[in-house]
């Protein structure tokens, strides 16, 4: 895969899985622009960085971009497990703004850049749990859900613009937003042992997969929803 000449929003590329695939585009020659709260000290000398809470005005964004976009990736989110009898409206709200109104809102800004660029590709991250029933996932799980139904919505609306929309659907990966998830080593031994193929994933099998749907090599593939999950999502070994 070459991205030289092509400008790409990261969106949350500051940290885990936007991280990875921020340093993954970068060596690929790729123009990258990100958009977080914080700065990372592991990016490369020339990213362009727009400070930027996804829940707050995103009016800068529209200044912020190149004429042309030819990729989006939006790669914010939340992990809130709670029993369902604990989880109030405020969990709910706060998951649903973080991680489909984010990504709604940031693709409104961006439409005219990725329209100019011809041809591109927007990518959405969901989780396994959108699909496969887990316990105390009932907010994350409904959120990621509306992920999906954005995205395929927005790829029908989306194709005679030629504008690409996936969504990649990640089970447990090993990135600060699952910090407590994975903080001993019987947690990450026990969390390995829940996916058939025996590990959990590390960023860079989930950012592999997002450029793939970045390039050109999947220009025929569109409104598609791609587990990629340790086999936890579709296989039951035991
Ligand atoms: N890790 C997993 O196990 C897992 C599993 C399934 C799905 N996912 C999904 O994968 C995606 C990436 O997650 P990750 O694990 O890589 O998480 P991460 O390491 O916490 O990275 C999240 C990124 O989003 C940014 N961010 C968070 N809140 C933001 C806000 N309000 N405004 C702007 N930027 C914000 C963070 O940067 P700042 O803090 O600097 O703002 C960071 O760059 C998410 O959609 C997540 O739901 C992850």
């Amino acid at each position: 895969m070459n991205f030289q000449g092509k400008n790409i929003l990261v969106v949350g590329g500051s940290s885990g899985i936007g991280l990875s695939l921020v340093k993954m585009l970068h060596q690929q020659d790729a123009n990258i622009y990100v958009a977080s709260r914080s700065a990372s000290e592991d990016w490369p000398a020339d990213i362009q960085y727009l400070q930027c809470d996804v829940t707050g005005n995103l009016d800068r964004i529209v200044d912020f971009l190149p004429t042309e976009l030819h990729g989006l990736v939006y790669s914010v989110g939340s992990i809130n497990l709670k029993p369902f009898n604990r989880l109030t409206e405020d969990d709910f709200l706060n998951d649903y703004r973080i991680n489909v109104l984010g990504a709604a809102r940031i693709i409104q800004q961006a439409v005219k850049q990725l329209r100019n660029a011809g041809v591109a590709s927007i990518v959405l991250i969901s989780s396994v749990a959108a699909k496969t029933g887990m316990p105390y996932h009932a907010s994350i799980a409904a959120a990621k859900a509306a992920v999906e139904g954005l995205a395929v919505s927005l790829a029908a609306e989306f194709a005679a613009l030629q504008i690409r929309v996936n969504v990649v659907a990640p089970s447990l990966t090993d990135t600060p937003l699952a910090h407590n998830l994975l903080s001993s080593a019987e947690k990450r031994e026990a969390s390995a042992k829940r996916h058939p193929l025996g590990k959990v994933g590390q960023p860079e099998d989930i950012s592999k997969l997002i450029a793939f749907l970045l390039s050109e090599e999947s220009s025929w593939m569109t409104g598609q929803v791609i587990g990629i999950d340790g086999g936890l999502g579709k296989l039951k070994t035991n």
